[in-house]
């Protein structure tokens, strides 16, 4: 088992509980705003791709919205979760597999290809290039490419000072005196700055479309939020609606979207 493999289990396996991630309302307001993104670019007929499909959150809603969905997920057991939840009328294949090698698929095959979670987890520079290639080459010329990744800056406020580990991490030099994180594998998340994503997507001759903010600060502030009324949580899901596009605040998100299209 290589370094990736058994930090990757030993994580979804034993401490996230993937499956109920996105049930919270400070939560939801990821998959709400990802899935808005999402229907701006679906068609009757569209083919999605989904990478890093962890227990199948968005691949199962879209496969139950009538869209052929395949799914490729690392870790068996968010996979063997994904699966139990497929029904008869849902024309969606799910495999094991990794972002770095999507060999199984030919290329232009998908107009939306979503890479909700890879970018999170791979460490070595070779890798995330290889990952956003594959992405690129199944995806069909015009098609629409979503990578989700985790802003450095964010990082900074929801472990570092939320979770009391402003000592430990610099004594254990856990983030450098730029305040970067060590983005290596047994910091099980690698963070990234908005300007290095998009250099990496433009190299990479992904043409850039819009970055969002889909969590925005919700994470940060989730005690507050969880207990807005349902109307007072209408008005800051609106809010973050018309905001996520604004550079300013994004580096404190929790999670990014960068959208781009294939040239
Ligand atoms: C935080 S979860 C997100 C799951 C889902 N896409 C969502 O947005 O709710 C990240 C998922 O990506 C998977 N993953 C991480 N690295 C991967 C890789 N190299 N290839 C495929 N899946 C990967 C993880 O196992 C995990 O299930």
């Amino acid at each position: 088992m290589n370094d990736r493999n058994e930090i990757l289990n030993k994580f979804y396996n034993e401490i996230c509980d993937e499956d109920t991630r996105l049930d919270s309302k400070h939560a939801q307001l990821e998959f709400l705003t990802t899935d808005r993104y999402v229907q701006k670019y679906l068609k009757p007929g569209c083919r999605i791709l989904e990478v890093g499909a962890g227990t199948g959150k968005y691949s199962l809603y879209y496969a139950k919205q009538g869209y052929k969905v395949n799914a490729i997920e690392y870790v068996q057991s968010n996979l063997d979760v994904l699966k139990s939840k497929i029904t008869n009328e849902m024309d969606i294949v799910a495999e094991q597999g990794d972002a770095v090698d999507l060999s199984r698929f030919a290329d232009n095959m998908f107009d939306l290809v979503l890479v909700l979670g890879p970018l999170y987890h791979l460490y070595a520079e070779e890798d995330i290039h290889k990952c956003i290639r594959e992405a690129k080459r199944v995806c069909k010329k015009d098609g629409i490419m979503m990578f989700a990744y985790l802003p450095n800056d964010s990082v900074m406020i929801s472990w570092a000072l939320l979770k009391g580990n402003l000592k430990t991490g610099y004594d254990n030099k856990q983030f450098d005196e730029n305040f970067e994180f060590c983005s290596e594998p047994s910091e099980v998340f690698r963070t990234f700055y908005i300007d290095e994503v998009e250099k990496m997507m433009d190299a990479n001759g992904i043409k850039k479309i819009t970055n969002v903010s889909t969590s925005g600060v919700s994470q940060h502030f989730k005690n507050i939020v969880d207990n807005l009324s349902e109307e007072e949580f209408e008005i800051w899901k609106n809010y973050h609606f018309s905001s996520c596009e604004r550079k300013e605040v994004q580096g404190y998100s929790t999670h990014l979207l960068y959208i781009g299209r294939k040239m």
